[in-house]
């Protein structure tokens, strides 16, 4: 399994994203605000594994509070969480990790634990979370391997790998679940401009785990699924609205547009805390928009002329029309998304 992340020694440790696969180096995170900076800065990416660092990054903030009462220790949590929520705004993974800490602290207080005891609390909650997704991509692996016929070529945008995730994957659990379930499948990797988490990322570990990939640039896959080359698509997702409307990685909605075309089912892969149910579509999930400069330079080399202006939202919208089935932990969702999705999450709807 790849070290996507890991607490060790007082540290969140986590191999730097941003230079894969040409080095694999290590960022040893020694504070929260250092966490926050490698989150926003995409050192660690994807919806689960943002999730997981910052839940990471609270525990560690709030163990490093020389804060000797339950008030004071309370208004640091709170503080750290607010920074955390700042630091990406579309996978809703992340908002769900700091509400889950919310909650164990809270519950901490009320039983009135010592600042001692809230402090260990906190780093088992961590853990948990930690622990708790990767054997959510394991599942979603068994259930999507339902999906995948044998000897499929299977399209995939973005990375949703065990980089993206605690370990394992979600778009590539599936991949991994099918091969787990003896059926041979080949991968078709889009690049994904402009941070190519396809071309670096996805290729990167599915190389090392031996499974046959080809790297396509984005524009490739429409005449690959006009000549019968692709079978299925399955991505990840950063936000599912209550209607099935899915945000992920700026591309996907052109790949899922290309596949009804051409009547190659598309699948969405994701862990029950990437539903929102509070989200009513997927025109209320905030997009963000992150610096011109990933459009316009590789590394330090411009490629665009100065003057030229640089439009760079990070994720999409991909309506639920166009999603065969979204693949959870729990089984798999399909349209009408509104019941499947609230059933599988186990609650109301309560997006107005
Ligand atoms: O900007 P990124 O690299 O964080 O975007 C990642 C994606 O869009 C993934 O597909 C998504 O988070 C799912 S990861 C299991």
């Amino acid at each position: 399994m790849l070290p996507t992340i890991e607490w060790r020694d007082d540290a969140v440790v986590m191999v730097d994203q941003r230079k894969l696969p040409a080095e694999e180096t290590y960022v040893s995170c020694r504070s929260a605000a250092h966490v926050a900076r490698a989150i926003k800065t995409m050192v660690i990416r994807g919806a689960p594994a943002i999730g997981v660092a910052a839940a990471m990054g609270l525990a560690l903030g709030v163990k490093q509070s020389s804060s000797t009462g339950t008030q004071k220790l309370a208004a640091d949590f709170y503080k750290l969480c607010e920074l955390m929520a700042a630091t990406r705004p579309t996978a809703v993974n992340l908002f769900w990790a700091i509400d889950r800490m919310k909650q164990s602290f809270a519950a901490g207080v009320t039983a009135g634990e010592s600042v001692d005891q809230l402090k260990a609390r906190l780093v088992a909650e961590a853990a948990a979370i930690h622990d708790e997704d990767v054997a959510s991509c394991r599942a979603i692996g068994a259930f999507g391997a339902s999906v995948v016929p044998d000897k499929a070529r299977i399209l995939t945008h973005c990375n949703a790998g065990a980089l993206a995730t605690a370990g394992y994957g979600t778009a590539l659990g599936v991949i991994r679940g099918a091969i787990e379930a003896g059926k041979t499948v080949a991968v078709f990797a889009d690049e994904t401009r402009p941070f190519l988490q396809g071309a670096r990322l996805t290729a990167w570990e599915l190389v090392k785990d031996g499974i046959d990939t080809t790297v396509i640039t984005e524009g490739m896959a429409a005449p690959l699924m006009r000549d019968g080359r692709i079978d299925l698509v399955v991505v990840g997702a950063d936000r599912i609205a209550a209607n099935g409307d899915t945000a992920n990685k700026i591309g996907t909605y052109t790949v899922a547009l290309v596949a009804r075309e051409h009547g190659v089912p598309f699948y969405v892969a994701a862990p029950v805390s990437t539903i929102d149910l509070d989200t009513r579509d997927g025109w209320s999930i905030p997009i963000e928009e992150r610096d011109g400069r990933e459009v316009t330079h590789v590394k330090t080399v411009r490629l665009t002329p100065e003057g030229a202006k640089v439009f760079n939202p990070a994720f999409d919208v991909t309506p639920h029309a166009l999603i065969g089935g979204i693949i959870t932990e729990r089984g798999i969702a399909r349209a009408p998304y509104t019941d499947s999705l609230a059933a599988i999450v186990g609650r109301e709807t309560v997006a107005g």
